[in-house]
């Protein structure tokens, strides 16, 4: 069997994809400071990685160039743009206006910044010849219920603020939020199985968690409802990115055989 027919069928049928095909969950983070760098990975991950996420850190560290630059390098790359935009309205939809200029697949939001504010950033989203998923933010895993109730004036725990949150994405028209392994079941609960969830915060058995806490595994997270699974270090910090992926996918297959 050839490796990558270890392709998964998605929970839902988005942004053009329709559920006959096959799906690669993986997302991985382009966590890198240099656009040669960035480069090679996808150069050598091309086939077994499902897109790419550009976060803050490398967009800050090379510019705008890079959505055009990896797309050199693999012209099929999906990639994320992990902006997480949170402004007032008319500037994030200015800012999803912009980001269409550059094919990205994939853009979100604060889910904080409101109703008005995910609407417009989705309104703009619609406007580009073919429309990124609109994802949303809800509540950073780094907040806790403390961080929440003592500091933000938030009288609800971090879960069902992530769970209302999702459900007001869900209304604005958002295709989905990002969260944490461990709100997904009660995500898909509260929002149908065509929302997505992208979830962060994953380990392959055995890896080094990092600076992550409260992990799972690609598999669980996935057997859990996950649409996609973003996964950095243990990718691109591995001696053999290309194996390293190859062995998530096989260990997804493993855990939702069934
Ligand atoms: O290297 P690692 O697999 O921990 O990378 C995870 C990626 O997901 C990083 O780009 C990180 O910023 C992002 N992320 C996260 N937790 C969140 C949101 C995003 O780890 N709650």
């Amino acid at each position: 069997m050839p490796l990558l027919s270890v392709h998964y069928l998605p929970s839902s049928a988005a942004n053009g994809y329709n559920s006959a095909m096959c799906f690669n969950p993986i997302i991985v983070a382009l966590d890198v400071t240099s656009a040669e760098a960035a480069a090679s990975l996808v150069h050598e991950l091309s086939g077994t990685v499902g897109a790419y996420k550009i976060g803050l850190e490398l967009f800050n560290a090379v510019g705008i160039g890079i959505f055009g630059h990896l797309r050199e390098v693999d012209s099929k790359a999906k990639i994320f743009y992990d902006a997480k935009f949170h402004d007032i309205p008319n500037t994030v939809a200015g800012a999803v206006r912009s980001a269409n200029n550059h094919n990205v697949w994939m853009v979100n939001v604060h889910a904080s910044g409101g109703r008005a504010m995910m609407k417009a950033a989705v309104a703009a989203a619609s406007e580009a010849d073919v429309k990124p998923l609109v994802i949303a933010v809800t509540v950073l895993t780094s907040l806790d219920d403390s961080d929440l109730n003592n500091d933000l004036g938030i009288r609800r725990t971090v879960r069902s603020q992530v769970v209302a949150l999702a459900e007001l994405a869900k209304e604005s028209g958002c295709d989905g939020v990002v969260a944490s392994p461990h709100e997904i079941k009660a995500i898909k609960q509260a929002c149908d199985r065509e929302f997505l969830v992208i979830t962060p915060g994953v380990r392959p058995a055995g890896a080094s968690l990092g600076d992550q806490k409260r992990v799972m595994t690609p598999g669980e997270a996935v057997a859990l409802g996950a649409d996609y699974i973003v996964v950095g270090r243990p990718i691109t910090g591995a001696g053999s990115p290309r194996d390293a992926a190859i062995n998530i996918l096989r260990e997804i297959e493993g855990a939702t055989a069934n």
